[in-house]
């Protein structure tokens, strides 16, 4: 017997168009292995009259959010990015007893502990709260930091986080102009809506804070990141370094020191041969540093439309299909 999942899925840019690519390209597949099938019952958008190129029927489309959130659905996607509408979406869902998977690190940063907690409130109406994509992309650093490593007594959180100046970095390490290297981020959907936010370090600081938030239980939003970001200037001494046999990445770091959380985002210059270093393009690379478990490193897509689906399709997946009706 194939049971029904209703899911509505908030956005229908980078993230939320390859998810329902992802979601009808494997559809068959999820009924045939899970006996579910993954109902797509609605789709915010900010212009429900702009054709897409996805294969959902129009008349599922709404720009409007008490629209969305009175459709029924066992599962909410938020990937909308921003924290207005993003945040109505996700109190609406929380609030209805329903789950809640969102991409978005900039609303966790603000209100992450606020959802938790409103998750758990609703818990018994079947409310639950999973963000896999907000951090990493396609790499699980979320659940290994929610779940395998609690306990293990963390002291640090490194990584190259934000897969936009990453790029860039690797490109123009090679010659290519930094314009033309952002440009190509963009194209590739690697980039944030307004990429002022990867440049100038906002999204890799949004990143550690929810991280830091995670590890060490520090609340993201007071927790200040020292964050610099990168620039066409930077660009230039990112390519002196690889004559130099150098690379310059950006790295997003938080330590525990005492009872106190420090963070930053910056530049850093690192020997070739380093593990950062060997991290290229829209990559991630995380390591988690712990007294018991030593350094944990996980890397792997970190941006990008199907990398950071996939993780929301695991998100989607994660708790079965609890709330499915027959
Ligand atoms: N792109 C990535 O590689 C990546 C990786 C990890 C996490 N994320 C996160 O995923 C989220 C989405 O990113 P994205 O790159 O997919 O963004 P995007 O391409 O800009 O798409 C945003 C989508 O949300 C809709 N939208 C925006 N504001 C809205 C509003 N106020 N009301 C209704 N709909 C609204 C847009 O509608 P229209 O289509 O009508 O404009 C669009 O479909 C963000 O939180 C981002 O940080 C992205």
């Amino acid at each position: 017997m194939t049971s029904v999942v209703k899911v509505a899925v908030a956005g229908c840019g980078t993230v939320g168009a390859a998810l329902l690519d992802l979601l009808e390209r494997h559809g068959e597949a999820l009924r045939q292995r899970r006996g579910v099938r993954y109902q797509v019952t609605r789709v915010l958008v900010r212009d429900a009259d702009r054709p897409r190129a996805v294969s959902v029927d129009r008349a599922l489309f709404t720009d409007r959010v008490d629209h969305f959130l009175e459709t029924p659905a066992d599962i909410v996607v938020e990937a909308i990015g921003g924290t207005t509408a993003a945040r109505a979406v996700a109190h609406g869902t929380l609030v209805r007893g329903r789950r809640l998977v969102t991409a978005n690190k900039a609303l966790l940063r603000i209100e992450g502990p606020a959802l938790d907690a409103l998750a758990r409130a609703h818990r018994a109406a079947g409310a639950t709260l999973d963000f896999e994509a907000a951090v990493g992309g396609g790499v699980p650093v979320v659940r290994l930091l929610r779940e395998s490593l609690a306990g293990h007594g963390l002291h640090r959180i490194r990584g190259v986080l934000n897969g936009t100046t990453n790029y860039i970095l690797s490109r123009v390490e090679q010659g290519v102009p930094f314009a033309d290297a952002l440009a190509a981020a963009q194209r590739a959907g690697f980039a944030e809506a307004d990429p002022t936010r990867d440049l100038d370090g906002t999204d890799a600081a949004d990143k550690i804070a929810v991280l830091a938030w995670l590890g060490f239980g520090v609340d993201p939003a007071a927790l200040r990141v020292r964050a610099t970001g990168i620039d066409a200037s930077l660009a230039l001494e990112a390519r002196a370094a690889a004559r130099r046999g150098r690379a310059v990445r950006l790295v997003a770091t938080a330590v525990r020191i005492g009872d106190g959380v420090h963070a930053t985002v910056a530049p850093r210059v690192v020997p070739r041969g380093h593990p950062f270093a060997q991290v290229r393009d829209e990559q991630n690379l995380i390591q988690l540093e712990s007294e018991s478990a030593g350094t944990l490193t996980v890397a792997g897509a970190g941006a990008g439309g199907s990398a950071t689906a996939s993780a929301v399709l695991a998100d989607i997946l994660r708790h079965g299909a609890t709330n499915a009706a027959s």
